[in-house]
């Protein structure tokens, strides 16, 4: 019989970690949501407020739907707290001792038979995987951003991924209205793998002198149909997080197409991060 899960926890609460927590309480489940200290707490709170506070003002969500989400969300300092989850989702920084360690206490705070799960972009599950007496029951559940708008969940599974594991994550991401796909752990999987190549090609265009950074951005939104530009996409998913998925992807595919270009390298050495920072390819109020 497939596993159901009812409470989950949340490690990080950035951008990402903070949409995924406003997922799972959207669709009825209990989060742990869970930071290293009070002021990221802080700020992973006032973005589950924020986020939900815009969808009152859009007629989306009254206000009793939004206490009922927000009062699903136990956010706390300790991970502890997760001990009585029956999955947990991983989504701190893309650095992998800061992953091993966290997968190393996690693994000693957990019941046994929990699920944990990482959002990484691009690094492997299966090292984060090895750091744990239980590799079986960790894969990988790839949330987009927005995540509370964007649809898709990649579920990686590894070489030792259990029988029945990552089905059982397809399933929890249906039933919090996501569509699941199923890939293998090499960089980037599916989408990053297309898509980063495609963001840096954008910016070696620029470079290149090709065309006006906003030219770029129309061309491909009325050229191509895609929701935004390629700058700013790149601003959304944070120059950072797009030049350290590149390097990754290059050093997987040494295919020249993922070389981080030389800008995207400069603007983030510059503290020029996109719209976490306030300025990125663009500026964002
Ligand atoms: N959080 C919550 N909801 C949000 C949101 C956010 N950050 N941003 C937008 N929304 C909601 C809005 O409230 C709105 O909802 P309603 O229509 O119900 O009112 C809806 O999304 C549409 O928003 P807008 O009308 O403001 O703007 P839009 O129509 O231009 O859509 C967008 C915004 C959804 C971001 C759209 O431009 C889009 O899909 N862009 C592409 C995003 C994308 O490709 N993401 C993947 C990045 S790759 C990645 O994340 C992987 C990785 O590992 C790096």
């Amino acid at each position: 019989m497939s596993r159901t899960f009812e409470t989950v926890g949340v490690v990080g609460l950035g951008t990402m970690g903070a949409g995924i927590a406003e997922v799972f309480a959207r669709a009825g489940l209990r989060v742990v949501g869970v930071e290293v200290d009070a002021q990221a707490l802080e700020r992973g709170r006032g973005h589950v407020e924020r986020s939900t506070g815009r969808a009152v003002s859009r007629g989306r969500l009254d206000e009793a739907g939004r206490q009922a989400i927000l009062g699903r969300i136990a956010f706390t300092g300790s991970l502890d707290d997760l001990r009585d989850a029956d999955l947990v989702v991983e989504a701190i920084p893309e650095v992998m001792e800061y992953k091993h360690a966290l997968f190393t206490d996690l693994d000693r705070v957990c019941r046994p038979d929990a699920v944990l799960a990482t959002n990484t972009s691009s690094l492997s599950v299966t090292a984060v995987a090895a750091a744990t007496e239980r590799p079986g029951r960790v894969v990988g559940m790839h949330f987009f951003n927005p995540a509370p708008v964007m649809k898709l969940v990649e579920v990686v599974r590894t070489v030792v991924t259990g029988e029945g594991v990552a089905e059982d994550v397809a399933e929890l991401a249906r039933r919090i209205g996501k569509t699941p796909v199923a890939v293998g752990d090499r960089a980037g999987f599916v989408v990053n793998r297309l898509l980063l190549g495609y963001l840096n090609h954008a910016a070696t265009l620029l470079e290149l002198g090709v065309a006006t950074r906003d030219d770029i951005d129309t061309a491909m939104r009325l050229g191509a149909g895609f929701p935004m530009g390629p700058f700013a996409l790149l601003d959304l998913i944070g120059l950072d997080v797009s030049h350290e998925v590149c390097e990754v992807l290059f050093q997987e595919s040494r295919d020249r197409v993922h070389a981080p270009a030389p800008i995207l390298r400069e603007l983030v050495t510059a503290g020029l991060l996109g719209r976490k920072s306030g300025r990125g390819f663009h500026t964002h109020d």
